[in-house]
C-alpha cells in the first residue's frame, strides 16, 4: 500500500517537474519600470495609489510577477489574468484613449468597484491590502464621477 502510495507522488512530481517545460507567455512589462511614470489623467494621488495598488497587476504594463508568477500551472491562470485584464482596461495606455473610450472605461471602472467585481477576489486572497474599504470605493467612484463630467463638457 505504501510503496503505490510512493509511486504516485513521485509520478505527480515528475508531472509537475515536467510540465516547468511548457512556457507560459506571461505577458512582458514594459520597459519604464517605475509604476510612478503612469499618471492616469486627472486622478488625484490617493486615487492613483488605489489604481497601483489593486488595479496595476493587472490593468498596466507594468505587472509586479512574484515568484509563483513563474511557475506551472499557477503562471498559466496569472499569464490569462493579466492578458485579458490589460486587454478590457490598460492604465500605460489610458492617456491614449479618446474620449468615447474614455467615458465607457469610466462607467466600466464605476460598474465594477460598485459591484465589488474588482479586484478580482482570488487576487484580493493572495495579496492582503488589496481588496477595497468603502472609504476607497468611494474615492473611485468620485473620481470616475467627476471625470466623465468633465470628459462630456469638452
Ligand atoms: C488579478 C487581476 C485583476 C485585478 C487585480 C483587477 N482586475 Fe479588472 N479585470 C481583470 C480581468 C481578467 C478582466 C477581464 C474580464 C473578462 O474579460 O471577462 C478585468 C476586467 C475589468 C474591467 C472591464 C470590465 C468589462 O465590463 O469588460 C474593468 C473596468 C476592471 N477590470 C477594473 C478593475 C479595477 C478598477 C481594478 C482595481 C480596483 C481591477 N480591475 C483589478 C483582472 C483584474
Amino acid at each position: 500500500m505504501k510503496k503505490k502510495l510512493y509511486f504516485s507522488l513521485a509520478i505527480l512530481i515528475a508531472f509537475l517537474i515536467v510540465i516547468q517545460l511548457i512556457p507560459s507567455k506571461l505577458p512582458v512589462n514594459s520597459v519604464v519600470q517605475l509604476p510612478e511614470n503612469i499618471q492616469v489623467q486627472n486622478a488625484s494621488n490617493e486615487v492613483m495609489t488605489i489604481l497601483k495598488t489593486s488595479c496595476f497587476d493587472c490593468h498596466s504594463n507594468q505587472t509586479d510577477y512574484r515568484w509563483y508568477s513563474h511557475i506551472v500551472p499557477v503562471s498559466w491562470l496569472i499569464a490569462r489574468d493579466v492578458s485579458k485584464g490589460r486587454e478590457a482596461l490598460n492604465f500605460s495606455e489610458w492617456n491614449t484613449y479618446n474620449k468615447r473610450k474614455l467615458v465607457r472605461k469610466l462607467e466600466d471602472i464605476k460598474e465594477q468597484i460598485t459591484k465589488k467585481e474588482m479586484p478580482m477576489r482570488i487576487y484580493t486572497l493572495i495579496h492582503p491590502g488589496t481588496k477595497l474599504n468603502e472609504a476607497q470605493m468611494l474615492l473611485i467612484t468620485d473620481w470616475t464621477d467627476q471625470e466623465t463630467k468633465k470628459i462630456m463638457g469638452q
